[in-house]
C-alpha cells in the first residue's frame, strides 16, 4: 500500500505504543512521517521512530536540520491520513481550541478534514478523560469530524484502573485500514438525509415537538460527508452544528421538511429519513398567543407524510425510514418498510437501554426489503452510521 501517513507522537507514556504501531504501519507498506511533541521526547527517543522508518523525525516547527520553514503546511498538505497515538489532553486541548505552539499542534491546525482524516488516539488518566473540558473539547473534535479512538479501561500508568489507556496498536492499525477503505467509498453518490424533530405551532410562542436530537442524523450525513457523498442535510431544530460541507437546509414545520425534501429528491441517490416528523398538528396555529381561559380543545390533522409520498415517486433512489417503536417493534416496522416502499428500515425499540432519542448511543435491527433481517449490538451514533453506510452500498451493488 503505498500511502503516506504523518503519526505524531505525544508525551503520555502511551508512546511507546506509537512505536509499535509505526512497526505495524511500516510493515503495512505505510510511509510513515513521524512528528513528535517535545515532552514526547522525555518518554521514547526520536531515534528509535527515525530508525523504524527509516525517515527523519520532524520536532520543531523551525530550524531543524534540512527543514523547511514551511514545513508544518508541507505535512499537512498530502498525506492520506494523519493519526496522534497517544493524543495527550493538552493536544486535544489545542487542536479544539486553535492553538498552534509547536510542530504538531500547528500541523493539527492546518488539517484539511475534507481530503483526509484525522484520527486522535486518546490517552490519559481516568480523571482527565472525565474532566468536562476535554469532554467538551473531544466532543467539538467529533463535531468538526476528527476521528477519536476512544481509550480503553484497563491499568493505567499511574497505578489506577479505569478508562484511559490508549487504543492497542493492531486496534488503531485496523481502524487506519478501514478508515482509509471508506474514503471516497461514496464518491458520486448524493445523499439525501433528513434529521432532527419538526416544530408545529399552535400559535406564535408555542409548538408541538418531540424529544429527537437530530444526533443519528447529523452522525449519518457526517458519515456519508467523510466517505465522499455530495450530502443535503435537511433539519428540523436541533442544538448540533451542521458538520462540514454538507449542503444543509434549516427547517421547523413538516410541511417545510416536506417542501425542501422533496425538491431535493431527483437529486438524490439515496435518501435516509432519521427525522422525528410530527405526525400530527394543531388544525390552525393562532396568530396572537393563547389566552389563559376556558377549557381548551385542541383539534388536530395529519401532517404529510414525506417518506410515503417518496416511496411513492421513487425511480433510481435507495430509500432507508428509521421506526422508532415502544411496542411491537418488528411488525410495526416491517409494515411501514412495505407500506412506504422502503428498502432498508432501521428500527429502534426507543425504550431500550442505550437506545433512540437524545443519546449517543444506538440499539437498532435493520429489516431489508426482499425479507431479510439484522440484529446489530449497541454501539455509538457515529459507528451505527458507517454500518447503515455499508449496508446501503452492499444492497446498491446487488
Ligand atoms: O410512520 P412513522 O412515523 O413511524 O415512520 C417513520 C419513518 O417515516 C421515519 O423515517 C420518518 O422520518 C418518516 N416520516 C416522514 N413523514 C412523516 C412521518 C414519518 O417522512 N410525517
Amino acid at each position: 500500500m503505498d500511502k503516506k501517513i504523518v503519526l505524531g507522537i505525544t508525551g503520555g507514556i502511551a508512546a511507546y505504543k506509537g512505536a509499535e504501531l509505526t512497526r505495524l504501519l511500516v510493515k503495512e507498506g505505510f510511509t510513515v512521517q513521524v512528528v513528535m511533541t517535545e515532552a514526547a521526547k522525555s518518554f521514547i527517543m526520536p531515534l528509535t521512530f527515525s530508525t523504524l522508518t527509516g525517515r527523519p523525525v520532524y520536532h520543531t516547527l523551525f530550524g531543524g536540520p534540512h527543514q523547511s520553514s514551511t514545513l508544518h503546511i508541507d505535512l499537512a498538505r498530502d498525506p492520506h491520513l494523519i493519526v496522534v497515538a497517544p493524543a495527550t489532553a493538552n493536544i486535544i486541548g489545542k487542536a479544539a481550541n486553535g492553538i498552534a505552539d509547536d510542530l504538531l499542534s500547528t500541523v493539527l491546525l492546518a488539517v484539511r478534514l475534507e481530503k483526509y482524516p484525522v484520527i486522535l488516539a486518546a490517552a490519559m488518566n481516568t480523571a482527565m478523560l472525565h474532566n468536562p473540558a476535554v469532554r467538551q473539547n473531544m466532543s467539538l473534535l467529533r463535531r468538526r469530524g476528527f476521528i477519536i479512538a476512544d481509550p480503553l479501561a484497563g491499568e493505567l500508568a499511574c497505578g489506577e484502573v479505569g478508562e484511559g489507556r490508549m487504543a492497542e496498536p493492531e486496534q488503531l492499525l485496523s481502524l487506519i485500514k478501514r478508515t482509509l477503505a471508506k474514503r471516497d467509498d461514496y464518491g458520486g453518490v448524493s445523499v439525501l438525509v433528513t434529521a432532527g424533530p419538526t416544530r408545529e405551532p399552535l400559535d406564535p410562542v408555542r409548538f408541538f415537538s418531540n424529544h429527537s436530537s437530530g444526533r443519528m442524523g447529523y452522525a449519518l450525513a457526517r458519515a456519508a460527508k467523510e466517505r465522499g457523498a455530495k450530502v443535503y442535510l435537511v433539519s428540523g431544530p436541533t442544538s448540533l452544528e451542521p458538520p462540514a460541507g454538507v449542503e444543509f437546509y434549516a427547517v421547523a414545520t413538516a410541511q417545510e421538511m416536506y417542501d425542501v425534501t422533496l425538491t431535493l429528491f431527483p437529486e438524490a441517490d439515496v435518501v435516509i429519513k432519521t427525522a422525528a416528523v410530527a405526525d400530527y398538528r394543531p388544525a390552525s396555529a393562532s396568530a396572537h398567543k393563547l389566552k389563559k381561559g376556558e377549557e381548551l380543545q385542541l383539534r388536530l390533522v395529519h401532517s404529510p407524510d414525506i417518506l410515503q409520498e417518496l416511496g411513492k415517486r421513487k425511480k433510481k433512489q435507495f430509500l432507508v425510514g428509521f421506526a422508532a417503536e415502544t411496542a411491537d417493534l418488528l411488525i410495526s416496522a416491517r409494515s411501514k418498510l412495505e407500506q412506504k416502499n422502503l428498502d432498508i428500515i432501521v428500527a429502534n425499540d426507543v425504550m431500550q437501554e442505550g437506545a433512540g432519542f437524545e443519546k449517543e448511543t444506538n440499539i437498532v435491527q435493520l429489516l431489508y426489503r426482499d425479507g431479510g433481517a439484522e440484529e446489530l449490538p449497541l454501539m455509538s451514533k457515529a459507528e451505527l452510521s458507517h454500518e447503515i453506510l455499508d449496508r446501503i452500498k452492499a444492497c446498491r451493488q446487488h
